[in-house]
């Protein structure tokens, strides 16, 4: 049975005390969620605070990007992975779309960062997704096989058993517009399969892969009922903690 997992990714939003007190709220809010792994990535300067305050809850702290090594040297601006887990993270997001467009990000540096994570003992939520012309020129599928064959080069089925992957079509991210549940199952069971081919059906079948893309807390129960969707990676929605908590609570 594969975990679901529900991630807020709070992207350049909210100062220290905003970000401690949305996290204090969701804490309460959501202290009885069982059925799924709670995730926040806050930014990198509310991320020790953060984790210091949810310490003992069941909310795990997630950053939202990292260097591509853990060796310590002249990397101005660049954050290692060991740096996050000893600030109390237990995951980071590699491979956001938003850093792919606009930061320079590539499939290989996705791997690396990556590799570096799972050194580091963080797991990895590793997106992919593709763009709007992509999937009009019904090249969605070979774009995102592309991406993670790209950032998942190399791992080993162990390795595979510690990452998470995200689907988040970048046409759903912010919009308003979701993928259709269809769409979503359709692409999961798409990266479930081309996952699969390379590294075995079993670390293929343990794999979980979250839908992005305007998740909010009407949507939620409708995505969770598709059979590959294990969990979902949400922005906007995230923010608040009470639409966060009514998604993170979608089967009650
Ligand atoms: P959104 O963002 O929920 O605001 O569409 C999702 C994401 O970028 O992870």
């Amino acid at each position: 049975m594969r975990k679901p997992v529900i991630a807020g990714n709070w992207k350049m939003y909210k100062l220290l005390g905003d970000a401690v007190d949305t996290s204090l709220e969701l804490k309460t809010l959501v202290a009885n969620a069982t059925h799924c792994e709670v995730v926040i990535a806050p930014v990198f300067t509310a991320l020790k605070t953060v984790a210091d305050r949810l310490e003992g809850s069941n909310i795990h702290v997630a950053a939202q990007d990292c260097a591509i090594q853990n060796d310590f040297g002249a990397h101005t601006g660049e954050v290692a992975p060991v740096m996050l887990k000893d600030a109390g993270c237990s995951h980071v997001i590699v491979g956001h779309s938003e850093r792919r467009q606009f930061y320079g990000e590539t499939d290989e540096s996705v791997n690396w960062k990556t590799m570096a994570a799972l050194a580091a003992g963080l797991t990895p939520i590793v997106c992919v997704g593709e763009q709007l012309p992509d999937r009009e020129a019904g090249d969605a599928e070979s774009v995102v096989k592309t991406q993670l064959e790209g950032g998942l080069n190399g791992l080993t089925v162990s390795d595979l058993e510690r990452i998470i992957v995200a689907y988040e079509p970048v046409w759903a991210i912010g919009t308003g517009k979701t993928a259709t549940p269809e769409q979503a199952q359709e692409m999961h069971a798409f990266i479930r399969e081309s996952v699969g081919e390379v590294h075995g059906n079993d670390a293929a079948e343990n794999l979980r892969i979250l839908y992005g893309g305007s998740v909010k807390p009407d949507n939620i129960a409708e995505l969770m009922s598709q059979e590959d969707v294990d969990g979902a990676l949400v922005g906007g929605a995230s923010l608040d903690a009470q639409s966060f908590s009514k998604i993170v609570n979608y089967k009650q």
